[in-house]
């Protein structure tokens, strides 16, 4: 019996281990190359996508029913409205988790959590099962990494991380200042950062920051076992056994293009994916989506070029979540600025030598894997050797809602967590909502549609970041928005565009308004963030609505409803009226002190916990962020940061 356990455990490390990077570590190798195309044009999900969605909704019908036969919706039958839907599609649930540093990935893990049937008290008190009944997952900067440990931890779960089943999220001690005291473990700490990206130097690739970056993050995201998986891949997702049999929702992060010396914002940027089987944009610039397993690898129009052109192991699972986050690349070069050893920065120093600092904050992919790609309308992209990817927040899409409001993944329901820096208290105010919308009116939004919202003024005013609100609620009033997306996408239609259930962060047992650039958090800070970000997504645990549930049951339901014409009950007309933004209007200066409602006008002082300066750098992009790291704010965040040394 013993044996037999141990030769499955052995099986199961050897499978995983195949899968790995083909040179067991940190840089990628030689491979074959796999019959066909390496790139192909974004036309339709791909068809390894579909086949994965087609298996996941089968668990997702189920799940869905459950949950929704659970929700406290009176005369509804749940199993019959989930299998008989309008052409027999599939009810499609997504859930998106915005960037914002360490901030941005424990206020999601509570969220998550709460959406988690796992978790203890989610099925009582939260939205426990919705995680079960949801096809897809994005993540963004921040909610990159909340979503990229979770998933390829073997898709734990949050209540894990927190009862220490798996030794991961231990900030304690920020990257830069790993090991704290210990100088026998910040030492190898650093030879291994060293050692990795020398390794993908000398396996003949151009080093970026986002190389040292996404190693020095892959110590706090992942257990130490095999060198903090210095060789597991993002496209290893493929190998998991929660993917495999279709347990988990379909994982995408999201980062942005951008050459080094511009700028970009919502209307120029190209939004890329990476999944688990592809990397690419749906955006008019580019257009085209590359296996994700072969990056790295040398092709001219998708075709590998020359024999020995095929490379594996690039995408490397701390550099993918490195590059969605990319912004942070800074706080690798203030290592001088530390009161660590000599020995130990020239170490560091020796090792930022070897990585291009064009500019800092960007992860280099060479060769191009889209190198004239045809489909791509900007040939700026397409025709130079290296692709440049930036943090996925520097157009100030911050929530990761783009691979989701896409026509072809057709989904009905949005779960968008937000747990953005936009104002000065390091509280979101809808800005990336604002951003994602106004895209779909320019050139690079057409093919999409995004329902109305309101400015951010509003969203406070109105108390739309105090308690969830939904967006979108009435397909029949987006009719004015489908002329613009017509013209690439004539097949639209109102009811393509899925209703935005919108959940802002916002304190109800812990201020978790903590600054994006805050490197280290003890436990009690972190658990404190994440039970409150429970508490924000289940509405203090039920206790604000005891309704709530339902409603989210009725925002569920409601885009199946109107194709089929279905009229609401009286209950989900009432969940609407509660939850849904109605049009109103009221830009004057907001108020920022929250009550269990929504916002008063009370004393200001009471939402300015953290670093006000340093707050608001997500939404002012690069450029802001640097004045701001080299200005006085700098030295206070860098007070705080390392104030363990
Ligand atoms: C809400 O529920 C979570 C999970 O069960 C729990 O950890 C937290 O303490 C609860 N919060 C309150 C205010 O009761
Ligand atoms: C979640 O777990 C509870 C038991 O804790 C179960 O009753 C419920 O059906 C589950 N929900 C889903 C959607 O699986
Ligand atoms: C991964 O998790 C599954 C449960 O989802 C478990 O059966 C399996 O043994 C785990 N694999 C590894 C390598 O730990
Ligand atoms: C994007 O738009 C901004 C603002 O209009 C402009 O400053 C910037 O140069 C543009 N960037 C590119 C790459 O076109
Ligand atoms: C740190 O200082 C040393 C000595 O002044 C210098 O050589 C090195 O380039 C600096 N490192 C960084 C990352 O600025
Ligand atoms: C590639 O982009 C970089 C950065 O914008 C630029 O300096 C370089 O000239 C480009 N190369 C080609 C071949 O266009
Ligand atoms: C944030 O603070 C700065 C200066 O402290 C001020 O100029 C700016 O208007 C404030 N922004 C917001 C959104 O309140
Ligand atoms: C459609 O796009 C054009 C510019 O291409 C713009 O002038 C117009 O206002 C847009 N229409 C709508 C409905 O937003
Ligand atoms: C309905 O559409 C109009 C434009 O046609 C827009 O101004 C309004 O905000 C929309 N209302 C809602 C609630 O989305
Ligand atoms: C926002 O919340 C506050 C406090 O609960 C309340 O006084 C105010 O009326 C709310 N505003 C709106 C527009 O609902
Ligand atoms: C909001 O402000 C009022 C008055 O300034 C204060 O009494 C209250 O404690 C504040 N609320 C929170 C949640 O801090
Ligand atoms: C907010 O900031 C002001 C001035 O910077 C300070 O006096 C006040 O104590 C702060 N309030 C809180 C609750 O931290």
């Amino acid at each position: 019996m013993v044996s037999l356990s141990l030769l499955i455990a052995s099986l199961q490390v050897v499978s995983l281990a195949v899968a790995r990077s083909p040179t067991g570590g940190y840089a990628p190798g030689k491979v074959d190359c796999p019959s066909g195309n390496l790139v192909r044009e974004a036309k339709d999900l791909s068809s390894d996508e579909q086949a994965w969605i087609k298996e996941r909704n089968k668990v997702t019908n189920e799940n869905l029913a459950t949950f929704l036969s659970q929700s406290g919706l009176s005369n509804f039958d749940a199993a019959n409205f989930v299998s008989n839907t309008k052409n027999g599609r599939a009810l499609k649930v997504g859930i998106a988790f915005s960037g914002g540093g360490y901030r941005a990935m424990f206020n999601g893990a509570g969220q998550l959590a709460a959406l988690d049937n796992r978790t203890t008290g989610a099925h009582e008190h939260g939205l426990g099962g919705l995680l079960q009944s949801a096809t897809y997952l994005t993540g963004l900067s921040g909610g990159s990494w909340l979503v990229g440990s979770i998933v390829l931890n073997n898709y734990t779960s949050v209540q894990n991380v927190l009862s220490g089943n798996i030794l991961i999220w231990d900030v304690e001690h920020s990257i830069v200042n790993y090991g704290g005291w210990n100088p026998k473990k910040a030492i190898n700490y650093y030879k291994d950062l060293h050692n990795a990206v020398q390794a993908k130097k000398d396996a003949g690739f151009e080093l970026s920051i986002t190389d040292t970056w996404g190693r020095a993050l892959s110590h706090q995201f992942f257990p130490p076992a095999n060198d903090y998986s210095a060789s597991l891949c993002w496209s290893d997702i493929q190998t998991l056994d929660a993917f495999v049999n279709h347990q988990m929702p379909f994982p995408l992060v999201v980062a942005d293009g951008r050459t080094p010396g511009s700028q970009i914002i919502s209307g120029n940027s190209t939004v890329f994916e990476i999944g688990p089987y592809e990397l690419g944009s749906w955006d008019p610039s580019l257009k085209s989506f590359t296996n994700v397993k072969y990056l790295g690898s040398k092709v001219s129009n998708g075709e590998p070029s020359g024999s020995d052109a095929c490379v594996a192991g690039f995408d490397q699972a701390g550099f993918i979540m490195g590059t969605s986050s990319s912004l942070f690349n800074q706080f690798v070069l203030q290592i001088n600025t530390t009161s660590l050893s000599t020995a130990l920065k020239d170490l560091i120093s020796s090792l930022l030598n070897d990585v291009s600092h064009d500019e800092d904050d960007i992860a280099i992919y060479k060769p191009n894997p889209f190198k004239y790609a045809e489909a791509a309308s900007v040939q700026s992209i397409v025709n130079n050797d290296t692709l440049y990817l930036v943090d996925g927040g520097e157009d100030l899409q911050n929530v990761p809602l783009y691979p989701l409001i896409q026509k072809q993944r057709g989904l009905d329901v949005i779960f968008a967590y937000d747990n953005s820096a936009d104002t000065n208290q390091s509280w979101p105010n809808g800005a990336s909502l604002v951003a994602t919308y106004q895209r779909q009116f320019l050139e690079q939004g057409q093919g999409t549609i995004f329902p109305h919202v309101p400015d951010v003024n509003t969203f406070r005013n109105l108390n739309l970041t105090a308690r969830p609100t939904f967006f979108g609620c009435d397909a029949k009033n987006l009719t004015s928005l489908l002329s613009n997306t017509t013209s690439a996408n004539s097949s639209y239609l109102v009811f393509d565009a899925p209703l935005i259930v919108y959940t802002a962060n916002r304190p109800f047992t812990y201020w978790t308004n903590t600054s994006t650039f805050k490197l280290s958090y003890e436990d009690s800070e972190r658990n404190g963030i994440i039970k409150n970000g429970f508490e924000v997504a289940s509405r203090l645990n039920m206790t604000v609505d005891s309704d709530w549930r339902s409603c989210v049951a009725c925002a569920i339901i409601r885009r199946e409803q109107e194709r089929q014409g279905v009229e609401q009950s009286d209950q989900c007309k009432r969940c609407f009226q509660k939850y849904c933004w109605d049009g109103t209007i009221d830009a004057s200066e907001p108020k920022v002190n929250f009550t269990t409602e929504g916002t008063t006008n009370g004393n200001e002082d009471n939402g300015n916990r953290t670093v006000s300066a340093a707050a608001s750098i997500m939404s002012y992009g690069l450029k802001y962020a640097i004045m701001q790291l080299l200005g006085t704010s700098f030295l206070v965040v860098m007070a705080c940061t390392f104030n363990a040394i």
